[in-house]
């Protein structure tokens, strides 16, 4: 079994893994150039999707704010060198976390927006440099800013709705644009206004629609007493305070939520129906006066250079508060100038997030373990003597891999430094200054010679970066191939996590993905946590993913090489399942975006009988093993070539992409002369531009979907 479910497995899993769009063309310098930079970004955006899936979805993060920022800002600079390869799913263009499901959702009316970052003093600066370039563009030369600098709550955002000076909606931010109803676990928050006593109103009346937004937190010595009683009571602890407050926000009953100690702080006022302001500022003001927890360090300021002196002021008493704050927000004041300043993306161009550094501890390291990968590749993690770092007690970190391990010269019982990014996983960043030169300091730590899931000896590939298990039935190899089977993007079976998967698995319920098309509800109703309604809720999940498109099954199935792309491309060229068991390498060769290698090693895999007896199994328990649609030359879209940019209303790019191949259309990523259509949506790239310059039609989301027929 794997040694810890939870253990990132850094970002450094199947790095060989290529996906390339299927457009064609003889590859040059620019084409190589741009396929590495996609199969980059592809990787990149998987790794975030998860890791945001992790943070926002499942409340479990495994990695800090600064490495997350930190693949983020890689692909932001991919997207930003090759636009064509933005995709309208990157988590570049969206605001927060996917709503989780249980709980009703609420549409924003104003989209919650996240904010930009600045970490040095000189970026801050060029934030305010940005803002006045801006502004000359639209004729207000020498801009008066005044500007408000708050702490940055490490909390989670909620938007309270009033109607007539009574809360009737409260609701998490969700992916920003849609969050979750939970009114209901807000009320018991004692801060919270349930009515706006039209009396300490000000302005003498209540608006008829107010929309307050703020931070839900928990105190730090809230924090401690909750995790106190639940290790008392035998239960798990919390990780941090941020993952307490919104873990139980979003319980449906609310019952967990009065007993948990939760405030909140008002920062800004959404929605308005009869409420006039000028200024940020004064709407703090106003939300102070109506009665709501507005926090008393916040301040006015006159100049870039007391905000400056304000941010690093904070930086240094950040510890003295009885609350997490991972950096200081500082927002233009004036409304009119924010509204002239307006959104570049998702985040405001009139605000800015001053992020802390990273706090670091020294601690001892105990021990260095494995995790197994969906390939049999060996990942290493540290165990750690518990360590308090920055409200937060760390017991593992992690190492990446083998040569990160290597590089950074650590051995078992060494003290090492920790750092700890605003979340947690933490990593482990070098040995103390001091430790290197201890006396009988252990020897260098090594792959283990047997897997620790299966015990079965390990190997080490000659070309490969890992030590294998090369168990194809290890259960902790299978434990991630079936994590990924039900995961989305491929199966996309709700319901099904890996806390879930690892229950099924341990029950003797699934070995092999085919499995999980044999649960009955019955048989989940005896496992912990299932009642009647999830459990049959779970079983017609199962159910209904039988019929994902040919190609996500082809992804699913854990085929090395075989990413998402990939799979959708093999699935269109060979078209079944048999053609593709009996095509040749040469033959897979020809599928868009396959190299020789790659199809030499497609081919292997699915010649290997394991892989056999589970496609075998699949199609027994009807999944579906055949591209939908007429075959090629067939369809209403045969010979037309689209394009797609931005955000589409209802569709994700992927759904497009398959409507418009299954109707026998193709998709290419860059507009050209000969592109037929350019479908574009929210926030186009510029590729709508040079649809306009080559006079390509140009559809929208309802348009594509009348050609669909
Ligand atoms: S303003 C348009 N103010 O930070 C600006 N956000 O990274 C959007 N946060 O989603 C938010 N303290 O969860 C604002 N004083 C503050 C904040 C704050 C914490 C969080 C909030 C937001 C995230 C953006």
């Amino acid at each position: 079994m794997p040694s810890s479910p939870t253990i990132w497995r850094g970002c450094c899993g199947r790095s060989s893994r290529t996906e390339t769009d299927a457009g064609g063309g003889v590859p040059g310098e620019d084409d190589r150039t741009r396929t590495r930079a996609q199969a980059r970004a592809d990787q990149l955006r998987a790794e975030l999707h998860e890791h945001g899936r992790r943070y926002y979805v499942l409340d479990d993060p495994t990695i800090g704010d600064d490495d997350y920022d930190a693949l983020l800002d890689e692909l932001r600079a991919i997207e930003g060198a090759h636009p064509e390869l933005v995709t309208s799913d990157s988590p570049t263009q969206r605001v927060g976390g996917e709503p989780v499901s249980g709980l009703p959702k609420v549409t924003h009316e104003i989209p919650m927006l996240s904010l930009a970052n600045a970490r040095s003093e000189e970026q801050l600066r060029a934030w305010v440099s940005r803002m006045r370039t801006h502004l000359a563009r639209e004729g207000i030369e020498q801009p008066a800013f005044e500007f408000v600098a708050e702490p940055k709550i490490d909390g989670l955002a909620i938007s309270l709705l009033y109607e007539d000076g009574v809360l009737v909606h409260g609701a998490t931010r969700g992916n920003g644009e849609i969050g979750e109803d939970v009114t209901h676990n807000l009320r018991t928050i004692p801060t919270i206004p349930l009515r706006i006593d039209p009396r300490v109103g000000a302005q003498g009346t209540t608006p008829r629609v107010l929309e307050v937004r703020g931070e839900i937190y928990m105190a730090l010595k809230d924090f401690a007493g909750l995790n106190e009683r639940r290790a008392e009571a035998g239960l798990s602890t919390f990780m941090n305070p941020r993952n307490a407050a919104a873990g139980t926000i979003r319980q449906l009953d609310p019952r967990l939520a009065r007993e948990r100690p939760l405030s909140m702080w008002a920062y800004g006022i959404g929605r308005t129906e009869g409420l006039r302001l000028r200024s940020h500022w004064e709407s703090l003001e106003w939300l102070r006066e109506a009665g709501f927890p507005v926090n008393r360090d916040i301040v006015l300021l006159q100049t870039e250079d007391e905000v400056v002196k304000q941010c690093l002021g904070w930086q240094e008493r950040r510890g003295g508060l009885d609350f997490e704050i991972d950096g200081v927000v500082v927002k233009v004041s004036d409304l009119e100038l924010q509204r002239r300043l307006g959104v570049v993306g998702r985040d405001p161009r009139w605000a800015i997030a001053w992020k802390f550094p990273p706090t670091t501890k020294v601690t001892t390291l105990k021990d260095i373990m494995w995790n197994v990968g969906k390939f049999g590749d060996l990942h290493p993690f540290a165990v750690l003597e518990p360590v308090h770092v920055g409200g937060v007690t760390v017991k593992l970190a992690t190492l990446h891999n083998e040569e990160d391990l290597a590089r950074k010269d650590l051995r078992i019982g060494d003290e090492v430094i920790v750092l700890r990014a605003g979340d947690v996983i933490p990593q482990v960043l070098s040995p103390a200054p001091h430790a290197v030169e201890r006396e009988g300091r252990s020897a260098p730590p090594l792959p283990p010679a047997r897997c620790p899931s299966c015990d079965t000896p390990t190997v080490k590939p000659e070309e490969g970066v890992f030590t294998m298990c090369p168990n194809r039935v290890c259960p902790g190899r299978q434990w991630q191939l079936l994590k990924h089977f039900v995961s989305r993007g491929a199966m996309d079976i709700d319901g099904l996590g890996e806390k879930q998967v690892y229950q099924l698995q341990r029950a003797g319920l699934v070995t092999t993905a085919a499995d999980f098309y044999r649960l009955t509800a019955e048989q989940l109703l005896e496992l912990e946590g299932y009642g009647k309604i999830s459990a049959n809720r779970i079983v017609e999940n199962i159910a209904e993913s039988r019929e994902r498109p040919f190609g996500r099954v082809l992804f699913a199935i854990g085929l090395e090489e075989v990413g998402f792309v990939t799979g959708r491309n093999l699935a269109a060229r060979l078209r079944t399942i048999d053609a593709l068991l009996a095509a040749s390498p040469e033959e897979i060769l020809q599928t868009p975006g396959v190299g020789p290698k790659m199809a030499e090693k497609i081919h292997a895999q699915l010649a290997e009988e394991q892989m056999r007896a589970l496609i075998a199994d699949l199609r027994e328990v009807g999944v579906r093993m055949e591209q939908e649609g007429p075959p090629p030359g067939e369809g209403p879209l045969v010979g037309k070539t689209f394009v797609l940019t931005g955000t589409l209303p209802v569709l994700t790019r992927e759904q497009a992409t398959e409507r418009i191949e299954a109707a026998g259309g193709r998709v290419t990523s860059g507009v050209s002369k000969k592109t037929d259509y350019l479908v574009a949506g929210a926030t186009p790239g510029s590729k709508l531009a040079k649809a306009e310059r080559l006079e390509v039609a140009v559809l929208d989301e309802a348009g594509l979907l009348g050609l669909l027929g």
